[in-house]
C-alpha cells in the first residue's frame, strides 16, 4: 500500500518524493533510493523520507540499512504515524513486537487505501471474512438457542461495512467504529450503520456502557492487535450476559501472537480460546478457515464464536 502523502515544507523535497514513490511502484527501488537520499538532504527531519528510504532499502534487501532509516524515522515520528516501530519489529531489528500498532499508523494505513478497499480485498485477495462470521455465527446462534435479529450489535474496526452489510436483518440497530474516517466515509454510503465512530475500538469499549450489546463482531481487524487480552476484556465487559461475539483471525503454530514480515499479527488458535476464557467467554465456534489470500495462496485463518458467561 502506498503511504498518505504530507508535505515536507520544501517544494523541491516534495517533487523529489513524489519520482520516488513513481520509481518504488514501479519497482525500480535503487532510484528510489537515490532520490530519497536527495529528498532528505532537502528535508532531514521528515519522516514520511525517511520511512519510504526504509521500504526502498528493504526491497533491495538491505536490511542494515532500512533498519536505521527506520530508526531514524521513529526519532522523528514520536506518534509512529508512518508505523516504523511495526516496520522494525517486522524485521526483526526490534527487541519486543508491539502489542498492537500505533493508531496513528492504521487510520494513515486506511486513509490511503478507502477508496480502493472493497475492490482490492474482494477482487485481488478473494476476501470472505463477513460471509464466514456470519455463516459461523448463524450455527453459533442454533447451538446457543439465540434467536437472530440482536438488539444492539457492534462492529469493530467496521471498515467500509462489509460485514455490516453481510449481517443484513441479524441486527436490530448496528454501530460501526473505526479509527479511519475515509473508511467510516465509505461505510456511512453503504447505509448498514445507525451509527457510526472515529475511535479506537479499546477507547470506545471502554467508554461505553456496560452490558450493553447483544453481539460484537470484528472482521480481519485482531490483525492490528498482537495481545488481545484487553480487546477481549473490554469487549465482556461491554456485552449483555449470554451476548456473542464473532471475530476472524489469521493463525499461526509458532507462538501465542507473531507480527509477520506483511505487517499483520497471527495469533495461535489456543491462544485465542484461553484469552476468550480468561476475559469470561465459553467458546461455542472454532472454526479453521481461510478468508483472504496472499501470493495466490489462502492465508490460515479461524472464525471463533463465543459467548459471554452469565
Ligand atoms: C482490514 S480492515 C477490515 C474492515 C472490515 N471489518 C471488513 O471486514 O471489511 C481493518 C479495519 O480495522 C480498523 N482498525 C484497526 N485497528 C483498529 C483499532 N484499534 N480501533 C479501531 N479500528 C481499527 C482499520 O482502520 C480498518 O478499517
Amino acid at each position: 500500500m502506498s503511504r498518505m502523502f504530507q508535505s515536507s515544507g520544501d517544494l523541491i523535497a516534495d517533487r523529489r518524493y513524489e519520482y520516488a514513490q513513481s520509481a518504488s511502484a514501479d519497482g525500480d527501488h535503487a532510484a528510489a533510493a537515490d532520490l530519497l537520499q536527495q529528498t532528505l538532504e532537502l528535508a532531514p527531519g521528515w519522516p514520511p523520507a525517511w520511512f519510504a528510504l526504509g521500504e526502498a532499502r528493504l526491497a533491495l534487501k538491505d536490511a542494515d540499512g532500512a533498519r536505521k532509516a527506520y530508526e531514524r524515522c521513529r526519532a522523528l515520528d514520536p506518534a509512529d504515524e508512518q508505523g516504523a516501530g511495526v516496520a522494525l519489529a517486522a524485521l526483526g531489528a526490534s527487541a519486543e513486537a508491539p502489542s498492537s500498532m500505533s493508531a496513528g499508523y492504521v487510520r494513515n494505513l486506511f486513509d490511503q487505501y478507502a477508496e480502493r478497499f472493497d475492490h482490492h480485498l474482494t477482487r485481488h485477495l478473494g476476501y470472505r471474512g463477513p460471509e464466514l462470521i456470519v455463516a459461523t455465527l448463524t450455527r453459533a446462534c442454533a447451538i446457543e438457542g439465540v434467536r437472530p435479529p440482536f438488539q444492539r450489535a457492534l462492529d469493530l474496526g467496521c471498515g467500509t461495512g462489509l460485514l455490516g452489510e453481510a449481517l443484513g436483518e441479524m441486527a436490530k440497530t448496528l454501530e460501526g467504529v473505526d479509527l479511519s474516517p475515509r473508511m467510516l466515509r465509505m461505510a456511512k454510503k453503504r447505509g448498514c450503520y445507525d451509527r457510526l465512530a472515529e475511535a479506537e475500538m479499546l477507547a470506545f469499549l471502554a467508554a461505553s456502557e456496560s452490558q450493553h450489546y447483544d453481539l460484537i463482531t470484528a472482521a480481519d481487524v485482531f490483525v492490528y492487535a498482537g495481545d488481545l487480552a484487553p480487546v477481549l476484556a473490554a469487549a465482556a465487559r461491554a456485552l449483555k450476559p449470554r451476548g456473542l461475539i464473532a471475530f476472524s483471525i489469521q493463525s499461526t503454530d509458532a507462538a501465542d501472537h507473531v507480527l509477520g514480515s506483511e505487517r499483520r499479527f497471527s495469533h495461535h488458535p489456543a491462544y485465542v480460546e484461553k484469552s476468550l476464557r480468561e476475559s469470561g467467554f465459553s467458546i461455542v465456534r472454532n472454526e479453521p478457515t481461510s478468508t483472504r489470500m496472499e501470493n495466490s495462496k489462502p492465508v490460515p485463518g479461524a472464525i471463533f464464536v463465543a459467548t459471554k458467561k452469565r
